[in-house]
């Protein structure tokens, strides 16, 4: 038997050997096209090298490509579990020529590789074409020699492929497998075709056209090719079974399923454990790509393909949540052809296992209410909105979930219905907001959170997505258009662009489209909505366009690094200052970081240091961070740290990194709806910065990451470097250098201040002025006018003057640099009885044209702003004697 994974890589296998590049899987949220919800074909990569617009270095490709059709154009959830070949997730095998090879050889490389490598028999073959394309007709009849009685022309609605709406299209031929005359089905365009008898296994697109959103349709640059080969369908028919649910790789699920619900195979449930056999992939790959449950856009779809599998769960028996015990199998099956899912097996099961818990709090009053209610009701009723809406909001049906429950019964929905009421409550909602009395600004944003839903955010996965402009606003009112030069904000319909908020600042970058482009210079997000700040820098940007957004890819990185490291230095300080540091605020830019918390005294040196290495021993245990789902209470149980007093959802975003201490998730766990790096190592070094008080009880620490961290480390060692170059030193001898400086200015300057006073009293130099002792009333008298000495050292001149004449009155004053003058009088002990310092001073203070000046009786000093009346000042002390 060949093997789901045996087969993936024999076909990619055949075509690389035919001159085909071997292409990854991309994405099943599509990064290039604003109007998909899922990658649902294997072309959907390739769109815009199919028009052109993109170069790729190969003509020819080819995929194993996920996919996922639970919404928009191509919908098969409906299917699931009534047909033996509908799946939500699935696999496609594709060959591609961009402008290369075009009918003839993609028909002759699919008959080749079925008939001869896989050896299937061609009478069990038939094959359908366009019904004008002639063409192809003949093209099969050369090629694979069948006659015209193994080919079915049909019209465009079979054989016309459109990947959506808008993009690449054309006429194609598809190949069937006959699974025989036992099962009841007939070939492509007989009445029985629907059957599972004749199943389609191929689709080969003769690509030749781009559907344009108005409707026309213009000529691809050269024709091309796109396939589409079922990897489920095909294995059943490589496998000798008829049904896609028969195959190894489903066998394994359903078998677990019936395992982990006690159901018996074969019994009534089967149908249960089909779907949930196919939504859990659907829904394993999807959460393996960072789409998390939610009530708007694909978190919604996704919700509706969980909650649809509880539900069939619930049917089997299981009262207990189980889906998420099937996550181990799955990615034993598929983990080695998709490493995401073995990757992001924590977090699907814990995601899965959340929304069980949740749902199942409610699922069985709403299946009671629902028995209640359609309890008398027959075949072909209808079961009215307001109760489908009842189910929807109180109990978290779905409205498809309700449809499905009903659908064996015969029973339908009134939709219309159900829309209404849904409309109403939006309206009462509208009603509490619009009166609340919120500024007019923010009225805007309300009004269009309400018209356009939250904005989808790509941004935890890329930074380079389509989005299609919902709104423009300019001076804070709708319009059409921005023109060229022209300021605005811009609303899209999903982005990789974050919208500030928790601490982060807002994505930049640019938005380019069609003749048209802009610089977003930040983004904003008001109401679940994000808004762009841009300036149009060519042509004219509207409304309806789909554009290319790009973020600031150095910047995002820089900022994710930040906002990291800020989880890490919150956990560091936990760890050396104690339990108390609760985080205050916080501040991530592409530049620093800036973290507040509660601590009462400055940190030291060492505490920083500490804090630092912490930080950054983290950093190089290089581990993932990891982010999970949560409900708010289970995390904060967990030990996630939380913001006190901050509104958080249900449901949270929770970030881990560093290798798990006890709580069993990492090292620091925080409640973070920011972006991170993938690995710790990412961060590359933290370096704090700065450490200083922002109010009563609350430090704040700055530090820097990466590059700039080691900018300002290199900076600094370039300074050291130039010092020891001026001290003529090592390095390391630049602090003991300069210690040594120091010291010696300190003495050379004491120095200096002792000759100077030596030479104001006895040299004849520049601070000497001459005087003489002279004899006033019996009594000797000093008077010297000095300068170029500091005016605390004044009073020391007088002191060594009364110890050399021993009994008398002694005044100095000092004329300074800046033109005051500077007085002391000293009276000897003896003489204090006949003459007061502290009135003599008032006489030579009020001579320099001060007033005052004060002291003891042996000792004053004071001043005045005339220092050139020194002269009239000791004069006046004369007098006084
Ligand atoms: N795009 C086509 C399909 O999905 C062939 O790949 O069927």
């Amino acid at each position: 038997m060949t093997s789901v994974n045996d087969l993936r890589s024999s076909f990619v296998d055949y075509f690389a050997r035919n001159g085909h590049h071997a292409v990854a899987s991309s994405p099943l949220v599509p990064r290039n096209d604003p109007t998909l919800m899922f990658t649902n074909s294997g072309m959907v990569q390739f769109k815009n090298t199919f028009t052109g617009v993109e170069k790729r270095p190969y003509s020819r490709a080819t995929t194993a490509q996920k996919c996922v059709r639970a919404g928009g154009k191509h919908n098969d959830l409906d299917n699931v579990g009534f047909t033996a070949r509908h799946h939500t997730f699935f696999e496609m095998l594709g060959n591609f020529s961009f402008g290369d090879y075009f009918k003839d050889h993609a028909i002759e490389l699919a008959w080749n590789l079925l008939t001869k490598d896989w050896g299937l028999p061609r009478e069990k073959l038939m094959v359908t074409v366009y019904q004008d394309d002639d063409e192809a007709m003949e093209l099969w009849k050369k090629i694979a020699g069948i006659g015209e009685d193994r080919i079915v022309r049909l019209g465009a609605k079979s054989n016309f492929w459109q990947m959506g709406d808008t993009g690449p299209c054309g006429p194609c031929s598809e190949i069937f497998y006959d699974h025989g005359d036992h099962i009841w089905g007939g070939p492509p365009g007989s009445p029985e075709e629907d059957g599972d008898r004749w199943i389609e296994i191929w689709n080969l697109v003769f690509m030749q056209y781009e559907q344009q959103g108005d409707g026309s349709r213009t000529g691809l640059p050269r024709p091309s090719i796109d396939t589409g080969m079922g990897l489920e369908r095909i294995a059943a028919v490589m496998q000798g079974v008829h049904d896609n649910y028969d195959i190894d790789l489903f066998k394994a699920l359903i078998g677990a399923a019936a395992q982990a619900t006690g159901a018996d195979i074969n019994g009534e449930g089967n149908r249960s454990l089909r779907v949930i056999a196919d939504h859990l992939r659907s829904m394993s790959f999807l959460i393996a790509e960072g789409v998390l449950p939610s009530n708007e856009g694909r978190g919604y779809v996704l919700r509706r393909i969980m909650r649809r599998a509880m539900r069939h769960a619930t049917l089997l028996g299981a009262n207990e949540p189980v889906i998420h015990k099937l996550v181990p199998t799955l990615v034993r099956e598929m983990g080695q052809a998709y490493p995401e899912l073995s990757r992001g097996e924590a977090l699907i099961s814990e995601t899965v296992l959340l929304e069980e818990g949740r749902f199942l709090k409610t699922l069985g009053r709403g299946l009671q209410l629902l028995a209640d209610e359609t309890r008398d009701m027959g075949e072909g009723t209808v079961l009215d909105g307001a109760s489908a809406f009842k189910l929807y909001d109180t109990y978290g049906f779905p409205l498809d979930l309700t449809q499905d429950a009903l659908r064996t019964r015969g029973i339908t929905v009134d939709q219309a219905g159900f829309d209404a009421a849904m409309a109403a409550q939006k309206a009462e909602a509208r009603k509490s907001w619009s009166g609340s009395g919120e500024a007019a600004t923010d009225t805007v944003w309300y009004g269009l959170a309400d018209k356009l839903g939250p904005t989808e955010f790509l941004g935890y996965e890329t930074e380079t997505a389509e989005g299609e402009i919902k709104a423009l606003l300019k001076d804070g009112a709708e319009v059409a258009a921005l023109a060229e030069g022209e300021e605005g904000f811009a609303v899209l319909n999903q982005t990789p662009f974050y919208g500030e908020s928790g601490g982060q600042v807002g994505d930049t970058g640019t938005l380019k489209g069609d003749a048209v482009a802009a610089s977003v210079t930040d983004t904003q997000k008001h109401h679940g909505v994000f808004a762009h700040k841009v300036k149009v820098t060519q042509g004219s940007l509207k409304v309806g366009q789909a554009v290319t957004l790009v973020v600031d890819h150095e910047r995002r990185s820089s900022i994710r690094a930040n906002h990291s490291a800020t989880h890490l230095l919150h956990e560091a300080l936990r760890l050396v200052l104690g339990d108390h540091v609760a985080q205050k605020g916080s501040m991530v830019s592409s530049e620093r970081l800036r973290f507040d918390f509660v601590h009462t005294k400055p940190m030291t040196e060492q505490e920083m240091a500490e804090v630092e290495d912490i930080a950054n021993a983290i950093v190089l245990q290089n581990t993932p961070v990891e982010t999970r789902l949560m409900g708010v209470e289970e995390a904060k149980e967990s030990g996630a740290r939380a913001l006190f007093g901050e509104k958080y959802g249900d449901e949270v975003r929770v970030v881990a990194m560093g290798e798990p201490t006890s709580n069993g998730l990492g090292w620091s766990v925080e409640l973070c709806g920011g972006t991170h790096v993938r690995r710790t190592g990412d961060i590359g070094l933290v370096s704090i910065v700065a450490e200083s008080a922002v109010g009563a009880g609350v430090r704040r620490i700055e530090a820097l990451t990466g590059k700039a961290a080691r900018h300002r480390g290199n900076t600094h060692v370039a300074i050291v470097d130039a010092a020891a170059g001026l001290l003529r030193s090592g390095s390391h001898e630049v602090l003991d250098r300069i210690t040594a400086l120091q010291d010696n200015i300190k003495k050379i300057e004491r120095e200096l201040t002792d000759a100077r006073k030596k030479l104001a009293l006895g040299g004849s130099g520049a601070g000497a002025a001459a005087s003489a002792d002279e004899t006033v009333n019996g009594v000797t008298y000093v008077g010297r006018t000095v300068e170029g000495i500091a005016a605390k050292d004044v009073k020391g001149l007088v002191d060594s003057e009364k110890k050399r004449i021993g009994s008398g009155v002694v005044t100095v004053v000092l004329k300074g640099d800046d033109g005051k003058g500077t007085v002391a009088i000293g009276v000897t002990d003896d003489l204090t009885a006949r003459y007061a310092a502290g009135n003599l001073i008032k006489l030579a203070t009020a001579a320099l044209g001060g007033q005052g000046g004060g002291g003891r009786p042996d000792m004053a000093q004071g001043g005045g702003p005339d220092g050139s009346k020194s002269a009239e000042a000791i004069a006046a002390v004369r007098g006084a004697l």
